[in-house]
């Protein structure tokens, strides 16, 4: 529309004024909708003197990392450094089950390897790095300022205030008057792949709160791989546009199963798949299609990951219920 391709005209007009002519940007990236578009902003407006940064927090999705290092680097030509950082998020989530704590360990280590990354980009660039780039929405900002939000108040959600103080990096936020719709929008302008555009939102703290109780390695592994049959079969099979939020979670109980004559004691998947315009209110999808969908996958599911012989479908509406179940 009009009024889109004005904003962006405008926006990359606004950050090239702030940021000025040898000014530099970091910001981190997740592949989601939102970091993406800003990243792809930021990049129009100021090229390589704009760097993202990917933290690899070792809760991300199955390929997640080399997928958007791909799709932003190589594709979009950002300037982007992933860390890897797997093992130190892991080892500070041994033995912790609380949702709580393991947001709050994500939350700070996920701001200390950031901090360490821009520091070492600063370093490179001879200080020039000024300004720290947010992807943060409309609602995000009304969230942060009321705190009426149930999410907010129930759950501790990511940020990144505390590299503002630590690095007295200045915030660019080019969304934040934007609502979704609107930033979906803004990245079908700037060129993005639907496949980007039409991303489910996925939480900061990643699988960590979707394997429940102690998350491990190889407990991970379990929930990325069921997570990956899931969404690639809502795509296959053309539901994922209409649902807004699907995913697979491990539930940390053993049930008893049979495969051919053997009784098996294996984990539950449990799969999550709602329909939300705000996300303070989901209804599950359901429907006879999506259902014979849903046996098909839970199939899959059983056949091909070890160490699951059951798979439930989450029934509850938002609220009582919350869409993550940590
Ligand atoms: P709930 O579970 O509160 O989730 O109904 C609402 C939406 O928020 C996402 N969510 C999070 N996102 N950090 C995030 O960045 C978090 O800690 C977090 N917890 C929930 C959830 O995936 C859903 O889209």
């Amino acid at each position: 529309s009009w009024s889109m391709d004005s904003f962006v005209d405008k926006e990359i007009e606004r950050i090239r004024n702030i940021v000025g002519p040898t000014g530099r940007v970091v910001g981190a990236v997740s592949g989601g909708v939102d970091s993406s578009v800003a990243a792809k902003l930021m990049h129009e407006a100021i090229g390589d003197r704009f760097h993202a940064i990917l933290v690899d927090n070792g809760v991300m999705r199955l390929n997640e990392c080399e997928n958007v290092k791909k799709m932003l680097g190589e594709k979009m030509g950002i300037n982007i450094k992933v860390s890897d950082a797997a093992d130190l998020f892991l080892g500070r989530l041994k033995g912790v089950t609380d949702p709580e704590r393991k947001r709050k360990i994500i939350g700070n280590t996920f701001i200390e390897v950031f901090e360490a990354e821009a520091a070492l980009i600063d370093k490179e660039c001879g200080g020039n790095i000024e300004y720290l780039l947010q992807g943060t929405l409309y609602p995000d900002v009304i969230e942060s300022i009321s705190f009426k939000g149930p999410s907010a108040t129930i759950k501790t959600h990511h940020n990144v205030g505390g590299l503002l103080e630590d690095m007295k990096l200045k915030l660019i936020e080019p969304l934040r008057e934007l609502f979704k719709d609107e930033v979906r929008a803004l990245g079908k302008i700037l060129g993005l792949d639907d496949e980007l555009v039409w991303r489910h939102p996925f939480p900061g703290p990643g699988i960590a709160i979707r394997v429940l109780g102690e998350v491990t390695k190889e407990q991970v592994e379990i929930a990325r791989l069921a997570d990956n049959i899931y969404i690639e079969e809502i795509k296959k099979n053309g539901f994922y546009r209409q649902i807004s939020q699907a995913y697979a979670a491990l539930l940390p109980v053993k049930a008893v199963g049979v495969m051919g004559d053997k009784r098996t004691y294996e984990q539950v998947i449990a799969l999550r798949a709602v329909e939300t315009k705000d996300f303070m209110t989901a209804d599950i999808c359901s429907g006879a299609e999506w259902f014979m969908c849903l046996k098909r996958i839970s199939s899959r599911i059983i056949n091909e990951v070890k160490g699951v012989n059951r798979v439930v479908y989450d029934i509850s509406s938002k609220p009582p219920a919350t869409i993550e179940w940590e």
